[in-house]
């Protein structure tokens, strides 16, 4: 079988990706110019991907940029943190592993690093302290990139994914104070800070009373336009020697409402079901196949929220409005009016649900399609 030219499930950088022409623009431009840069959309949006993209090219055309990305999902407290931060900026400042253990032991007055290398050393590579100490001068870690960029004349760029992670470690404020502190003095490190939890994330920079307030410029990714889409799949479909329509090419995305995942799902089973030529019952056949493959995690999040909750969610799928109107909590056994705006504050911040231009809408549309063909009886097209 011929190879799909879409790809969904890890990021993509260089092949399957498509436009944020403009996003990659402003984030070099700020990010190569030391201006902390905070980028926030909900869930597979584009990211990581997008990230991973800018810092190919700054690795590229920025000699004296070092780069270093730290995924948070892998870190389970500060401690944690703290050693794969330290290792990271280590590694990052040579390409000679002799080199980072003598900066791993040029660069600590107060804490003692252990270091340890591997046969291969870029993938064995460990940094680890006394975490009795490491917390007493985490200080010393959090300022290590500015240290070794003054001695080295180099500057730092630091990605750091999923950051609202670390929101969930004990005493995150005063670990979060600390980070601001040291952070906001160094001129030779710059930070790319990003994650999906929105209301997390919203709430460590937007909040005035929060440290990270106004730590750099808050970046809302949006989703890549419907013309744009098109584009990308009637020429990945060409590539590789099929046709697709205009109008079937723009079917995709929306029924995909744009979501980058999906539509690269979507295109992804409808590739596999087409031989030369696509039709239309391809792509339905490739809908019913990405709601049937996605239906477990579904369910499993249905099974996560209240009965109150779902309730909630099928007046939101039967798109009434008014929601705490006598006749809906009636309607829909949706409890008292208090309830209702308890639960969908809930049902926000589990960014299943959320405002669009004021009205309350699902946020994936796969989802939102099998919850009304699940609970409604609605066909899923
Ligand atoms: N620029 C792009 N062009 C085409 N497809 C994209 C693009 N960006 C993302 N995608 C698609 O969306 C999927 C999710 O992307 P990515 O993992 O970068 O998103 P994310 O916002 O970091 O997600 P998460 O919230 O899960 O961390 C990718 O696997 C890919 O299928
Ligand atoms: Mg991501």
């Amino acid at each position: 079988m011929d190879f799909s030219p879409f790809v969904f499930g890890t990021t993509v950088s260089r092949i399957a990706f498509t436009n944020r022409e403009q996003e990659l623009e402003r984030l070099y431009s700020n990010l190569t110019q030391g201006i902390n840069t905070m980028l926030i959309s909900p869930r597979r949006w584009g990211k990581s991907s997008l990230v991973e993209k800018l810092i190919a090219e700054v690795n590229r055309k920025e000699e004296q940029i070092k780069t270093v990305s730290i995924d948070l999902f892998s870190a389970g407290s500060e401690e944690e943190f703290l050693e794969l931060f330290a290792r990271e900026v280590i590694k990052a400042s040579s390409t000679k592993w002799e080199e980072w253990l003598s900066v791993g032991k040029e660069f600590f007055h107060q804490l003692v690093p252990k270091l340890t290398v591997g046969l291969n050393p870029n993938v064995d590579f460990s940094v680890g302290f006394d975490w009795k100490e490491i917390k007493k001068y985490r200080d010393e870690i959090l300022d290590l990139p500015e240290r070794i960029a003054q001695k080295k004349g180099l500057k730092y760029l630091i990605c750091l994914d999923e950051f609202q992670n670390l929101a969930s470690f004990d005493h995150f404020e005063q670990f979060e104070k600390s980070m601001r502190a040291t952070w906001q003095r160094q001129k030779l490190v710059t930070y790319c800070l990003y994650g999906s939890r929105r209301h997390m994330m919203a709430d460590i920079f937007n909040n005035p009373s929060k440290p990270f307030y106004r730590f750099g410029d808050v970046l809302l990714l949006e989703k890549i336009k419907r013309e744009k889409w098109i584009t990308f799949i009637q020429e990945s479909f060409e590539n590789g020697k099929k046709q697709i329509s205009t109008d079937l090419a723009e079917l995709i995305p929306t029924l995909m409402d744009d979501h980058s995942w999906y539509v690269q799902q979507l295109a992804h089973y409808t590739w596999q079901k087409s031989a030369k030529k696509v039709k239309l019952e391809h792509i339905h056949e490739a809908l019913f196949e990405l709601i049937a493959t996605n239906s477990p995690f579904y369910q499993r999040e249905i099974e996560s929220i209240s009965r109150g909750q779902l309730n909630l969610l099928k007046a939101i799928a039967n798109k009434e409005v008014k929601l705490t109107s006598v006749d809906m909590l009636d309607k829909y056994k949706l409890g008292t009016s208090a309830n209702v705006v308890k639960n969908r504050n809930v049902l926000m911040n589990l960014d299943i649900i959320h405002d669009h231009k004021g009205a309350i809408e699902f946020l994936d549309p796969a989802f939102e399609r099998w919850f009304k063909n699940y609970f409604l009886g609605l066909p899923l097209v």
